[in-house]
């Protein structure tokens, strides 16, 4: 059985959390796309751990954590990752030999055209993502398996290097020193070379299990169906996990997504309920919201409910959960968008082009406290009325709210 759990806005909803606290239940937890452009944060017990590349399952003692075939490692930061957890999660970490690899030049090439692009940049992490994914499409990429032969691998670059030379000389980049890199190579088939494997195969082999899909990114962020070209390199959504795995869609059995109680965003392109004034300054801050990777100020505003049944649909939604409610406690009036007025008319739909929407509010009343509330019951009504609202809205259970960062701080209705 496989389940997925998947972010419906532009990313930093709070995945790692609900995969955290659900991943009890599941044997293995796979991470299918992105890479280490994704920050997952996870509190337990009041302590709090930021996961890039390294599935939200870790934290959990009986899980096998699965980094899939569609996912773009870095090897030098998932090293670091698996360094600060122990090295004993390596007993429970496998890494597809179909996955790409992101290496140095990925890097310098993502952070030169975000330069070059000046005003028009994306906003990317910087991590290398895009680069990455346009060499796996272009087949002049490396995959994690090529690490079991040094020798071709560095023949390959080498290729690589020579017929790109003009446009690295064109950004400015240099191409690595041969024996470097050499070095660099056999220092990560060292340390990870043991975790790379088929694992296709091995969710397979092991389908009898229970298993979870963790999404990175988020659905407005798919590189199809999100605000193109201000999106990651990766299709996010549900039908990515598949790819991204391996799995076949018969073996999908639950579609949870994930969204804020509001709307946030970090990096550049269209945001029709962002607020620029006091509401979105009172989000940020209450909300601490501060990238997980980047430690950029995400962009704040309210819940575009228009958005969300867009992404609920692409995704295949069986429920949904809602995060943060606690960052609107204490407003007295919240909005909630329900349309969008483009041209002087209004839509219902998420039209292809975002670009000169504008939003169609209600509002409703706020309440005072939510924070840490465990209980349906224990909810203010406003509060209730507010999830129900967004229900009806999306036409989708509202399964979990969210009412703190710790995992206990959770309704489950
Ligand atoms: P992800 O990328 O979707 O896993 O989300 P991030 O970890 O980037 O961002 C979510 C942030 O909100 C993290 O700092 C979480 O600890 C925090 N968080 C998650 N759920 C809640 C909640 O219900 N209330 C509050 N106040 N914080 C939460
Ligand atoms: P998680 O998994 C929020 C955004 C970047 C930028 C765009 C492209 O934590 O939700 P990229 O580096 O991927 O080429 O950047 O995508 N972005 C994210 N925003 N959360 C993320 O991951 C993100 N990963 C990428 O800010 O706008
Ligand atoms: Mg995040």
């Amino acid at each position: 059985m496989v389940d997925l759990i998947v972010g419906l806005q532009w990313g930093d909803e709070g995945k790692g959390k609900i995969v955290d606290l659900s991943a009890k239940n599941y044997d293995v937890v796979i991470r299918s796309q992105g890479g280490h452009n994704a920050g997952h944060t996870v509190v337990v017990d009041g302590k709090k751990y930021a996961l890039h590349l390294l599935p939200s399952g870790v934290l959990n003692p009986n899980a096998v954590n699965v980094i899939g075939n569609g996912v773009v490692v870095y090897p030098k930061q998932l090293i670091k990752e698996i360094k600060n957890f122990g090295e004993e999660i390596k007993s429970k970490l496998l890494i597809s030999d179909k996955a790409h690899m992101i290496l140095d030049h990925h890097i310098a090439i993502d952070q030169a055209r975000e330069k070059l692009r000046g005003k028009n940049a994306i906003g990317t992490t910087g991590r290398g993502i895009g680069p990455a994914y346009a060499d796996k499409i272009a087949r002049v990429g490396v995959r994690m398996g090529e690490l079991k032969n040094i020798g071709k691998l560095l023949e390959k670059l080498a290729a690589y290097y020579e017929m790109n030379k003009e446009y690295f000389r064109y950004l400015d980049i240099k191409t690595p020193d041969m024996n470097e890199l050499k070095e660099e190579l056999n220092y990560y088939k060292e340390e990870i070379g043991c975790l790379i494997t088929n694992t296709t195969q091995y969710l397979w082999d092991n389908m009898d299990k229970n298993m979870l899909l963790e999404g990175a990114q988020a659905t407005l962020l798919d590189i199809d169906h999100g605000t193109y070209p201000y999106v990651t390199s990766s299709n996010t959504i549900a039908s990515g996990a598949l790819t991204g795995s391996g799995i076949a869609p018969k073996n999908l059995n639950k579609v949870t997504g994930i969204a804020k109680a509001y709307t946030t965003r970090v990096g550049n392109g269209p945001f029709p309920t962002e607020d620029l004034g006091k509401t979105g300054d009172r989000i940020r801050k209450q909300g601490g919201e501060f990238g997980t990777t980047t430690g950029r100020p995400r962009r704040c505003g309210w819940f575009d409910v228009v958005a969300a049944k867009y992404a609920v649909t692409l995704n295949g939604c069986d429920e949904v959960a809602i995060m943060k409610l606690d960052v609107l406690d204490g407003f007295e009036k919240i909005k909630v968008c329900v349309g969008y007025e483009i041209n002087g008319s209004e839509i219902d739909y998420f039209p292809s082009e975002l670009e000169n929407v504008k939003p169609v509010y209600v509002e409703l009343d706020g309440w005072d406290k939510s924070i840490n509330v465990t209980e349906w019951k224990d909810l203010p009504q406003n509060a209730q009325k507010y999830i129900e609202f967004i229900e009806e809205k999306i036409g989708t259970k509202i399964k979990y709210v969210s009412t703190g960062a710790d995992r206990n701080a959770t309704i489950i209705r």
